[in-house]
């Protein structure tokens, strides 16, 4: 077993600083040797925060032999270009989801890694949140016999900057393929197609952006269960998450609205607070998913989320961007880039 990994992390916006701060002193095995940001002020404040290197160029710290593994929490647009470059050096990655932005991209992705032989992790959190690997393990051991229905909603309180979102590959893309993921995870079973329907509701910028604020989809999958997945902008009330799995003998639930464990009882009735935004409600999985990255490099076997899975989970989202766009249901796998390719 390797004593450390020597890690550096690309990106010091809302996901990166969160990991860069993981593995500077909470990951067994991990050491923080540098941060990186093209955006000088940023790498420099975030290195002195915690008290590791710095730098605003990729290729040079790419080229360093102390650094085992990167993590990358750039924006979506980038991160093909990124993979191979860190996988043509030899480092071991850990990438923000989604993988790529197209499939073309996922398929190179692939390619490089395995051509390098290197470990790769999707930035999937919700699998290692405690909640969702509890459903897991009880899925598994029969606890509501066989899954036959997926219910998830992701619903954030409020919409990124209109910057953000043109860059971010849509609604279907950026925010449900968490939720795609999951419906793979949970379900044991591959989504076979799609329905999908979007609109804007809240956010006029999102029509000249080509995206959606609410969007609905609705899966098969190969098993023959079912599913449908909402996902919003719209949530103004604060973040909700949730997963329902139905199965032939029980049902499953995961995630609720309350923050702290708090009820407030009046002559006006009875209040919790509301979970604000995903770094709370997923704080601790960030750590956890980065322990697992971490802990497979130092025994050197293959994390359990990998680029086969941000393929995957990319798949079902383009199936599901495609379906909004055309009105038709849409076949998940070789049939997307076909479609695709029709359409554009
Ligand atoms: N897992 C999750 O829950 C979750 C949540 C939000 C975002 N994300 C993902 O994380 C990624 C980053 O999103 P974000 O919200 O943190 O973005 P952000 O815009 O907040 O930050 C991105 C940072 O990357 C920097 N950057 C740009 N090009 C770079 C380069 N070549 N090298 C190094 N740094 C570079 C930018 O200067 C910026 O500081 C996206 O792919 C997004 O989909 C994941």
């Amino acid at each position: 077993m390797r004593e450390q990994i020597r890690c550096a992390v690309f990106g010091l916006g809302r996901l990166g600083y969160w990991h860069a701060e993981n593995l500077a002193g909470k990951v067994k095995g991990a050491k923080l040797s540098v941060v990186v940001d093209p955006q000088e002020k940023i790498a420099e404040k975030v290195a002195h925060e915690l008290g590791v290197q710095w730098s605003t160029s990729s290729q040079s710290i790419l080229e360093d032999s102390e650094i085992d593994a990167v993590i990358i929490a750039v924006p979506t647009a980038f991160h093909a270009d990124m993979i191979k470059l860190a996988a043509q050096h030899g480092k071991h990655i850990f990438v923000e989801k989604p993988l790529t932005q197209t499939l073309e991209e996922a398929d190179e992705v692939i390619d490089v890694i395995r051509e390098n032989g290197i470990f790769c992790q999707v930035g999937f959190m919700r699998r290692f949140d405690p909640a969702y690997a509890e459903a897991k393990r009880r899925i598994d051991a029969g606890d509501i016999g066989k899954p036959i229905y997926f219910k998830s909603i992701s619903r954030d309180p409020g919409s990124p900057p209109a910057e953000f979102i043109q860059k971010s590959g849509g609604i279907f893309l950026d925010l449900s393929i968490h939720d795609y993921d999951l419906a793979r995870f949970l379900m044991g079973a591959e989504v076979e197609s799609v329905h999908a329907h979007g609109t804007v509701l809240l956010h006029p910028f999102m029509k000249e952006c080509g995206d959606a604020d609410q969007a609905l989809a609705y899966l098969t999958f190969d098993s023959g269960a079912a599913g449908d997945v909402e996902g919003s902008r719209n949530a103004m009330y604060g973040y909700d998450i949730f997963t329902e799995v139905v199965g032939t003998e029980g049902s499953i639930r995961i995630g609720s609205l309350r923050h702290h464990d708090v009820q407030l009882l009046t002559d006006k009735g009875s209040v919790h607070d509301i979970v604000p935004h995903f770094p709370v409600r997923f704080k601790e999985s960030y750590l956890l998913e980065m322990n697992h990255f971490i802990d497979c490099l130092r025994k050197e076997e293959k994390p359990s989320v990998t680029e086969i899975d941000g393929k995957k989970a990319l798949e079902i989202s383009m199936a599901a961007k495609i379906s909004w766009k055309t009105g038709q249901r849409v076949h998940v796998g070789e049939k997307v880039k076909q479609t695709w390719r029709n359409e554009s």
